[in-house]
């Protein structure tokens, strides 16, 4: 793909900061490709790969590197349910809402999740400690309904309970972040 910005060195300096030297050496590659816009998913999961989730300065980048307008960039980041727009929380919590969990509750744990954090699924908590997301089967469908956090299973789990599984990483963040601060 032939080079068509004025200002290109910028574009190239200002995107290493962004996305850093390796995503932009694999959107080199990708430039090269014959159709480069058909390389877009690949690279949008090599930078959520490498940062966690896609921050509007990294689908800016993106698409001045590719040389593809920003909406179209930013389009396709929104439709696909696999990239995230938002950083993760430190944990985060995967409710089951398969069918063996549905019918034994699962909707109703997913609103009090949602009711004590303040998200819906796909969204972070402004304290940046949960992230609430949703399954259709986490494998253990004889344990109904079932959410993780992080790796750990909660079997059975009701509304009632979820207060106390959430106070249980809070807590665990807590400490993390005032062994951080040294306190
Ligand atoms: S449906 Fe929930 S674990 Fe299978």
């Amino acid at each position: 793909m032939s080079v068509t910005t004025d200002n290109w060195e910028q574009v190239q300096a200002t995107a290493r900061q962004v996305l850093g030297e390796e995503v932009v050496a694999f959107i080199g590659l990708c430039r090269d490709e014959p159709n480069p816009e058909s390389q877009l998913i690949a690279v949008l999961h090599k930078v959520q790969a490498q940062y966690g989730y896609l921050a509007a300065a990294h689908l800016d980048a993106v698409a001045q590197l590719m040389q593809i307008p920003a909406a179209k960039v930013s389009g396709v980041a929104s439709f696909y349910h696999y990239f995230r727009l938002q950083p993760r929380g430190r944990f985060v919590i995967n409710v089951c809402m398969g069918t063996a969990c549905y019918v034994k509750g699962a909707d109703r744990v997913a609103q009090k999740l949602m009711d004590e954090l303040g998200i819906r699924f796909g969204e972070t908590s402004t304290d940046g400690v949960f992230t609430l997301e949703s399954s259709r089967c986490l494998g253990t469908c004889g344990l109904a309904p079932v959410m993780m956090v992080d790796n750990q299973v909660h079997p059975e789990v009701t509304p009632d309970q979820v207060p106390l599984i959430l106070e249980k990483y809070l807590d665990v963040a807590r400490r993390e972040s005032q062994a951080e601060s040294g306190a």
